[in-house]
């Protein structure tokens, strides 16, 4: 099962994942971040910016993004090339080269997934995965129904995450209705999962991921499958989870040879 790490607040969190990107790459300069998108995800990128501007190099390290909208263009600001280049590319220092988003533009989309895939393959695959989780449980863009074993492809997106990523578009019918996204299959491939969530909003998702049953149903469970999992939460997002007192104890106890996250 996956470790659960319930955290203060957002800050905390970040912390401990950048401090975990640091190590990785200090012992790997080429490192491959697997990179998420969402509000989720900001506090690592913030924490790991201030340690880029204290002297922290991350020059070398490669990055790959779960996920992008189809038929946006690639200059949208909301396109996730645009997400990715304004929250991570730019203020982490990375050579924009070294970073990779699935390509959502109509043309070429039918090979868009397995190029794609031979990008991540070619890469020596992902070290560090991030996720963060849908309010219906799905991580990248993987909707519900998803295949435990599929790679990067067109999904169709639900109304229910079309209705959350509103927010981000002037108006609800902006928002796209196709995305590309990693499979539930590659990203059981990256080394290392962390999902992270935030707010009561998660509660029920983050439960149903990491204690419910295994199910196409809940896309998130299947972290379940992975041999090194790392579930970091919020007090509001870890409530509905039943064995909530066993991850603190764990934690607490956690073996100084077993570091955290890496
Ligand atoms: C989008 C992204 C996911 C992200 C999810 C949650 O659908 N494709 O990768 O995890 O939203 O977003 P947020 O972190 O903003 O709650």
């Amino acid at each position: 099962m996956a470790e659960v790490i319930v955290v203060p607040g957002r800050d905390a969190a970040g912390a401990m994942v950048a401090e975990a990107t640091e190590r990785l790459v200090q012992g790997k300069p080429d490192a491959v971040l697997g990179l998420a998108t969402g509000d989720t995800p900001l506090p690592v990128y913030r924490a790991l910016a201030e340690r880029v501007r204290d002297g922290l190099d991350l020059g070398r390290m490669r990055g790959f993004a779960l996920d992008e909208y189809v038929g946006i263009p690639l200059a949208h600001p909301q396109s996730y090339h645009s997400v990715i280049e304004r929250e991570v590319v730019r203020p982490l220092r990375l050579a924009p080269a070294n970073v990779h988003v699935p390509d959502g533009r109509p043309i070429g989309i039918e090979t868009a997934g397995e190029r794609y895939e031979d990008a991540i393959l070619a890469a020596g695959g992902v070290d560090l995965q991030l996720l963060g989780i849908g309010t219906d449980g799905h991580i990248g863009f993987n909707e519900p129904g998803s295949s435990f074993a599929s790679l990067t492809r067109v999904k169709t997106l639900t109304r229910q995450t079309r209705a959350d990523n509103a927010r981000f578009f002037d108006s609800p019918d902006d928002v796209p209705v196709h995305s590309i996204t990693q499979g539930l299959g590659t990203i059981l491939r990256a080394r290392r999962l962390v999902l992270l969530a935030f707010g009561a909003g998660k509660a029920q998702a983050v439960a149903a991921a990491v204690e419910g049953p295994l199910t196409a149903s809940v896309p998130a469970s299947a972290i379940q499958l992975h041999p090194r999992a790392t579930v970091v939460v919020d007090e509001e997002a870890a409530s509905g989870l039943a064995e909530l007192e066993y991850y603190r104890h764990a934690f607490a106890n956690k073996p100084l040879w077993d570091p955290v996250i890496l």
